[in-house]
């Protein structure tokens, strides 16, 4: 199609159309698409709606045909809408969220996954996906930590990138999906943990730490990127030239499409940055937004502050351009359904491929916090407890899962009684999850069963919909009846690992202190179940490593590993009591109850022979930095080797730690293998005190291990 002459041809109001999305539920009745963020009016009739550009959250194959039919009739030029959801970890086949999907360290798994979502998405006929969510997320107060893959800034651009690689592909399969990263910037340090507060960070914090995921997605080529809902220096996202103009389009060479986050041009009324909507639209389409999500004030205002010459045709122009350009790629005016197939759907959607590959995943990121022995559990136990709340819960698939149902999702109890096909599996639910509860009706029964196993698999945690938007806890810890459910069963039986489910870290201490063995599940998805019982029962080995700190009271929040030394820093960051003017708590650990980087195995590994192939580089060299990690276990396993570096002394203060290359290994029992990482110049190059992005002369010292607190240390030199 050649759309600069479609776009001659176009009427200002089917432009503004172009420039103006809206939920499904705005275009068929049918469709029970889920309206993710607040429903307003829109002020439009139905002539204005049939010029609408692209559509919010379709769920299947004939409705997007239907609506797809109907909507090109009406457009003058028969513009084919464009159909767009969250498919954040999955659409049918829901794998674990994103926090998770982190703790893999396994690029290949995540392209895998998403790959697997594009293409159920595709056959349903979603066009982009407003993914992947790029936040560093460094609080586990905000609930939508769970979208992110945590709280390192390489470990996230990896990982994001691999998630665009895997939407997208090369852009000429008909199964590729464009994604839209999000949301841009830094949503995720919101003041107090509070989901859309303000966040006051200095340029120098935002790009050297929130900035570069976003960024390693756009070097990626994402197609499409979402700004936050929150302030910057009390700058609306949406309305933040500085980001959306200067960083993002003219120092990043981004050439997409941006696209408001739900209704967020109204939202700069509320923020009180506009005293109505359409000096928002004036704001918005200056900073550099293309279209609208879900309210018209583009649509309505624009032909206003054109004629008063605050905004601009070019702008408009320029936006249309981006939408057409998109669809163009999309090759929707050829073929507006594109692979939109009700057979694939049923072929695709849930096939046994799908689910082994979504069991995978919630197997490599499930993550052995402790374990005292007890696991893994022998597959020749005779009878086993499966007690909790979360025992037999199909709720398990997490938030924001797309096309994802509970009832798809196998419980911990089914997975292992099909694991287990001749043991006797008893069950109890012991308590409720919801928030605070208190009570424990089946406590008896749950201490007879538990008494009367052989092991007992205790379920815990946090409700899928209790982390995700808007849901920000103050308190993290487990309701008191959860842990008087803990404290009886494992009083009653010493032979009980506890499985958690979560959205986010919670705060764990007492059960941690308690529990032999703590498997965190996080949100697993559609086969959680299975995944959980090869991992309990040994057919599968751990090889997680957390992603995101666990505090060890929200008080620490936020929290994170590669954290600033301060001018007095504690002696002993995990004692509890520390004395004297130093940077402490009183009542609590500086350290989190677990750090950023740990996971268990069933096996040990060794790492030894930390060496450098020189004590000083300089620009343009390489440093190798080998070290041998070997299998003592006697099972097969994987293992995440963890590369961090420290610049010792530089003009603005630098983390104790920043990981800098991780490299998952595969590894027989026995076997040790050679790892080598190459460190350049440019891996240390970071925003000096001038603002300058370089690299300075002098002493580094290069950790290498299996987390961020357990390295083996050396240290070199760079010379310029
Ligand atoms: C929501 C979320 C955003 C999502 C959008 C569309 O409010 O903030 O992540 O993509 O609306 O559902």
């Amino acid at each position: 199609m050649d759309i600069k002459k479609l776009l001659s041809e176009m009427t200002l109001a089917e432009k503004l159309g172009q420039l103006t999305q809206l939920n499904a539920v705005f275009f068929n009745a049918e469709n029970d698409a889920d309206i993710t963020g607040p429903a307003a009016k829109l002020h439009i009739g139905e002539d204005d709606i049939s010029l609408t550009g692209s559509v919010l959250n379709f769920t299947s194959a004939a409705l997007m045909k239907k609506t797809q039919d109907a909507a090109m009739a009406r457009q003058p030029h028969h513009i084919p809408l464009l159909f767009m959801q969250d498919v954040i970890h999955g659409f049918r086949t829901v794998y674990p969220i994103p926090l998770a999907m982190g703790c893999s360290f396994d690029e290949t798994l995540v392209e895998d996954c998403a790959r697997m979502a594009a293409k159920e998405a595709a056959v349903s006929g979603v066009h982009v996906t407003f993914s992947p969510m790029m936040d560093l997320a460094r609080d586990a107060r905000w609930g939508r930590v769970m979208e992110s893959p945590g709280e390192d800034p390489t470990l996230n651009g990896r990982v994001g990138a691999a998630f665009v690689r895997g939407y997208q592909g090369d852009g000429t399969d008909p199964y590729d999906i464009p994604a839209c990263v999000k949301h841009f910037a830094a949503y995720g340090a919101p003041e107090a943990g509070r989901d859309y507060a303000p966040v006051e960070l200095s340029e120098h914090t935002l790009r050297e730490y929130y900035l570069p995921a976003y960024r390693a997605c756009v070097d990626a080529g994402v197609k499409m990127i979402m700004p936050a809902f929150n302030t910057i220096g009390g700058v609306p996202c949406t309305a933040n030239r500085h980001l959306l103009d200067t960083i993002l389009r003219r120092e990043w060479g981004f050439k997409g499409v941006v696209i408001s986050d739900y209704h967020a041009h109204h939202e700069m009324v509320k923020h009180g940055v506009a005293e109505n909507d359409k000096e928002a639209v004036a704001l918005a389409v200056n900073a550099g937004c293309d279209i609208e999500m879900m309210s018209t004030a583009t649509y309505r205002f624009a032909k206003e502050l054109l004629d008063e010459g605050r905004i601009t045709m070019e702008q408009i122009d320029a936006a249309t351009l981006r939408v057409l350009e998109l669809k163009n790629q999309l090759g929707l005016f050829e073929n507006p359904y594109r692979v939109a197939s009700e057979k694939e759907e049923k072929r695709l959607h849930l096939c046994p491929e799908h689910r082994a590959l979504a069991r995978r995943a919630a197997e490599e990121s499930a993550v052995l916090l402790k374990n005292d022995g007890v696991l893994p559990f022998s597959k020749a136990l005779r009878k086993v407890a499966v007690i909790g709340p979360f025992a037999k819960e199909q709720g398990i698939k997490g938030n924001w899962a797309g096309n994802g149902r509970d009832e798809d999702c196998v419980t911990v109890l089914a997975g292992v009684r099909t694991l287990l096909p001749d043991a006797e599996v008893a069950t109890t639910r012991g308590c409720s999850w919801e928030l605070g509860e208190t009570k424990v009706p089946d406590l008896e029964e749950a201490v007879e069963l538990a008494s009367e196993a052989d092991a007992v698999v205790l379920c815990l945690g946090e409700y899928q919909h209790h982390s995700g938007e808007g849901n920000s806890r103050a308190t993290l810890t487990l309701s008191p009846a959860q842990m008087t459910l803990a404290r009886a069963v494992l009083d009653a039986n010493k032979n009980t690992a506890v499985v958690l489910f979560n959205g986010r870290p919670l705060v764990i201490p007492e059960l941690s202190a308690i529990a032999p063995a703590i498997l965190d599940m996080w949100q697993p998805g559609t086969e959680g179940g299975n995944a959980a019982a090869r991992l309990l029962f040994g057919d599968a080995n751990p090889c997680g490593k957390l992603s995101m700190s666990f505090p060890y009271h929200e008080g620490q929040c936020p929290i994170y590993y590669s954290h600033l030394h301060t001018g007095r820093p504690v002696a002993n960051p995990k004692e509890i009591t520390q004395t004297g003017y130093c940077s402490r708590y009183m009542d609590v650990p500086v350290d989190p109850l677990y750090v950023f980087g740990h996971g268990l195995s069933y096996n040990t590994y060794t790492y030894d022979n930390l060496t450098l192939s020189a004590d000083v580089i300089h620009p343009g060299e390489e440093l190798e930095v080998a070290v041998t990690v070997k299998n003592e276990g006697k099972r097969y396993g994987k293992e995440t080797v963890q590369l961090y570096i420290r610049d010792k002394v530089a003009s603005v203060a630098r983390p104790v730690k920043e990981l800098k290359d991780f490299v998952k290994l595969e590894l027989e029992a026995g076997e040790s293998a050679a790892v080598i990482f190459t460190i350049t110049e440019e891996d240390l190059r970071f925003h000096t005190v001038s603002g300058a992005f370089d690299s300075e002369a002098g002493e580094f010292e290069v950790m290498v291990g299996k987390s961020s607190d357990e390295l083996l240390a050396a240290t070199f030199r760079l010379e310029k």
